[in-house]
């Protein structure tokens, strides 16, 4: 079987190397793997700049799906793990947790990083129902299964994007209304977004700091992401006059404080709201494992979701 193996981060189409490798585990349950998104943080872990990393020799990718190789009647994902580019998997029976195999591949493909992100910080950061929430690179796609939440729990969320021809879709997909991240639009979008409970940052820089200033007094601002590579921007005036709070969250850590049986209770849940309320995932393309270098490109260059097909 074949993986894609680190091996010294740095430029991160240099630090992998794809080769054969055989691997025996008694007590195990052996997992076909089928597809597995390339994820931001996996480009991280190429860098070397991802705190969770299989280290160089280790087989990469954080998240994918597949099918137990003795019983394949549904799919089976690995939340927080480090090793999905493979063609098979070994891993002790409690790591898996499962989902119907009726989900669309490339959903299920992504269903362990970015849907228990969103939903996590809803409940974590405790968005009441009918809540207001506002975020930033609002076609990724955290924000776009926030939006399928949103929907769920009668949130209003507003969205900031830097290329507006993506308003009609976000639309589609369950914004309440979707603005340009830019400073011209700050004025317009703070006359016309009611005062936020929470607002997400996945961009860092000025967005930042701009998406700060729709928080009602206490409001929450949580960073789950720097896509732009910019420092937060902090403000003194809206901690001492709002009282705002900054708040990060890593989904990896967290999920180390939840029990696979909470896991599963929260995948259930997500797999309930995706029935009723499906995320439409951003422009995406699938590649062949064997066309891993391309497909990694593609995903460097950030314009769209890249997923790697096993099969
Ligand atoms: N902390 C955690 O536990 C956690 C968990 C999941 C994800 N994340 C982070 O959350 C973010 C989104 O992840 P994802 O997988 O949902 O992303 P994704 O679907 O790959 O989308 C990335 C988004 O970032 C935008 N973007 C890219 N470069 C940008 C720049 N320079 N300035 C502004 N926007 C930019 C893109 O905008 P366009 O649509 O215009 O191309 C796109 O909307 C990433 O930073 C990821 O690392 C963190």
């Amino acid at each position: 079987m074949k993986a894609i193996f680190l091996t010294e981060p740095g430029d991160p189409r240099a630090a992998y190397e794809i080769k054969d490798y055989h691997q025996v585990a008694e007590k195990h349950v052996h997992i076909n793997m089928l597809m597995a998104p390339i994820n931001p943080a996996d480009i991280n872990v190429l860098e070397g700049t991802y705190p969770m990393t299989p280290g160089p020799g280790g087989i990469i990718g954080n998240e994918g799906v597949g099918i137990l190789e003795d019983k394949p009647s549904g799919y089976v994902i690995l939340p927080n793990y480090q090793g999905c580019w493979s063609e098979k998997i070994l891993v002790p029976s409690d790591r898996i947790i499962h989902i119907p195999n009726t989900i669309p591949l490339e959903v299920a493909a992504s269903f362990s990083v970015n849907p228990l992100t969103a939903l996590t910080i809803i409940d974590l950061f405790a968005v009441p129902l009918g809540g207001i929430v506002a975020v930033n690179a609002a076609n990724s796609m955290v924000a776009r299964v926030m939006a399928s939440i949103a929907k769920a729990r009668d949130i209003q969320l507003y969205g900031f994007v830097r290329r507006l021809e993506l308003v009609d879709e976000l639309i589609e997909a369950g914004f309440t209304g979707i603005f340009e991240d830019s400073d011209t639009s700050l004025k317009e979008s703070r006359s016309i977004i009611p005062k936020c409970d929470l607002v997400l940052n996945q961009v860092g820089g000025k967005s930042s700091g701009r998406i700060a200033k729709l928080l009602k007094p206490y409001g929450k601002h949580v960073t789950i992401g720097a896509m732009s590579r910019e420092p937060l921007q902090a403000s003194n005036a809206l901690l001492i006059f709002k009282q705002i709070s900054y708040h990060g969250l890593w989904i990896s850590k967290w999920l180390q404080t939840q029990s696979q049986q909470e896991i599963q209770r929260k995948v259930n849940e997500l797999i309930k709201i995706y029935k009723e309320f499906p995320w439409l995932l951003p422009d995406a393309e699938v590649f062949a494992f064997k066309d891993f270098d391309t497909a990694l490109n593609m995903a460097i260059n950030g314009k769209k979701k890249v997923f790697l097909d096993f099969e």
